[in-house]
């Protein structure tokens, strides 16, 4: 894989973010917002004019999700239920078919792509559940939108991780594999191999997927050229607009390409918009077309929450030994998600104590070392991984059934406050594409107690309460009752 590479070096002092990113910083303060997505949405709705086929019968997907459309100008848009419907490249269809194996698009898919790939091209701010197949829409997005024989970057998505960035490519690399269409990602590299953007070759790749601190020096320092950008894509986008994600660094990457392709589509996709957010977006995302979910409708039913008070720490640490650990491979694949770098050492450091084997990712691991836990995670070496926020969003690996909150995420300026999205981006690397899962919430006093209710309000989910920590047939009947035994 072709790499860019930033000059930023990781900083001792950096404050943490909810992805605990090494490499990549944001910096912006922002004006308040002036109009809110809801307005928007509620002003736009005389014009909305799709035409929404039944959703149901989809191989994995719950039928149940809700997605809401509000297009703005008088284009129609039909929804596809095949990927014929959407008039793919032959090329494409075989990707989907063969090498990715897809059947029917998903709901989000039959929705947003018609949006994503009729003229006149509309911006798209597109809201859909965890697992749900937002990697496929923008992707087919910008395979179909690059024009083949312009040897030139036509289109750049921009992830928060270089782990999503990769997984995103890699994606990518399988749907386009038969269509020619070059790509190549812009992450950070490790120290090593650092090479100054000056003494490398401008960039030639059709694609470009990367994080926004390396493709903003990469258009800065004229290797990646926007001249004959078609569609701007964010991943994550509601953390890609955020004050305390990468606001300013998208900001100016969406600036620079508007300035020079006044066309160039902007494609925002993510599970989760605040409601800051959705303010912020409608001020700097023109004439877009909308698809958002109620954030009560947001959880995913087929994935069990659970609440476990424990009384002290080492009760959560044998709660992961003894009921968790000691089923083995029989549960699938576990994320613990601690919320520092610390809490991952010192848990990684008893478990390990104790016999078990873990592997631990966090920000301040060397990059080849992120690359090789995720990657053995990936093709099922490791079956327990502990991760910081770092793979709290988009990461995809279909057999992770279990997630464990360690601790719960909270905000970074107030401790007393959970971070909502953070929370469903965690327990969404569970129960992919309608897959059944579990959580575990170990609670530790009043604190969590308090979090947990103000998450189980805010998502009008609930979480059952397991009986005992020490008990194992409490854990039994919960995995049982979740599918997973
Ligand atoms: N049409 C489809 N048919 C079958 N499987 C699909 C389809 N679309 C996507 N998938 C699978 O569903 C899983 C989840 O997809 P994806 O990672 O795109 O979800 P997402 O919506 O981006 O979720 P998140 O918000 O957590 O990032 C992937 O493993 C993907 O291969
Ligand atoms: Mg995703």
């Amino acid at each position: 894989m072709a790499e860019l590479k930033s000059n930023s070096a990781p900083s001792a002092e950096r404050k943490l973010h909810w992805a605990d990113e090494a490499e990549e910083e944001a910096t912006s303060k922002s004006a308040p917002p002036k109009l809110s997505w809801g307005e928007v949405a509620a002003s736009s709705v005389d014009a909305l004019s799709i035409c929404e086929t039944e959703f149901n019968g989809f191989l994995d997907e719950p039928e149940a999700l809700n997605i809401n459309a509000v297009t703005t100008g008088d284009t129609p848009y039909t929804s596809a239920s095949t990927f014929e419907d959407l008039k793919l490249t032959p090329a494409l269809l075989k990707g989907l078919y063969t090498d990715l194996k897809f059947q029917h698009p998903s709901k989000i898919q039959a929705i947003s792509l018609p949006m994503i790939l009729t003229p006149p091209y509309k911006n798209l701010v597109a809201q859909a559940h965890n697992g749900s197949g937002k990697t496929t829409c923008f992707v087919l997005g910008m395979l179909s939108r690059v024009d083949p024989n312009l040897k030139a970057p036509q289109a750049i998505c921009i992830c928060p991780t270089r782990e999503l960035a990769i997984q995103n490519l890699e994606v990518l690399r399988k749907m386009g594999k038969h269509t020619g269409i070059t790509s190549e990602c812009a992450v950070p590299m490790d120290s090593t191999k650092y090479m100054s953007f000056a003494k490398r070759p401008p960039v030639t790749a059709q694609i470009v997927i990367g994080t926004p601190g390396t493709i903003k020096k990469g258009i800065s320092a004229k290797k990646l050229s926007i001249g004959s950008m078609k569609i701007l894509v964010f991943d994550e986008a509601d953390h890609m607009l955020a004050e305390d994600g990468f606001k300013d660094d998208s900001l100016r990457i969406m600036k620079d390409i508007q300035r020079i392709s006044d066309h160039c589509q902007v494609l925002l996709f993510s599970a989760t918009f605040n409601q800051i957010v959705k303010n912020f977006v409608a001020r700097v995302i023109n004439d877009h077309n909308q698809l958002f979910v109620k954030k009560e409708e947001l959880s995913l039913e087929s994935v069990k929450q659970y609440k476990v008070d424990c009384p002290d720490e080492l009760s959560k640490v044998m709660v992961i030994k003894d009921r968790i650990l000691e089923l083995g491979e029989n549960l699938g694949q576990t994320i613990i998600f601690v919320r520092t770098r610390h809490s991952a050492s010192t848990l990684h450091k008893s478990l390990v104590e104790l016999g078990y084997e873990v592997t631990t990712i966090q920000g301040a691991l060397k990059q080849e070392d992120r690359d090789k836990i995720v990657k053995e995670f990936k093709d099922g070496l490791t079956q327990v991984l502990i991760s910081t926020d770092l793979l709290a969003r988009g990461f995809d690996q279909q057999q992770v059934n279990l997630v464990i909150n360690y601790e719960l995420p909270v905000k970074h300026e107030n401790h007393s406050e959970p971070d909502y999205e953070v929370y469903l981006h965690r327990i969404g690397r569970a129960g992919r594409f309608g897959r059944k899962g579990a959580v575990f919430n170990l609670l530790m006093g009043g604190r969590d107690e308090m979090l947990m209710e103000k998450i189980e309000r805010h998502f009008n989910s609930q979480t059952a309460q397991v009986a005992a920590w020490n008990n194992a047939e409490d854990f039994k009947g919960a995995l049982k009752a979740a599918g997973l035994l």
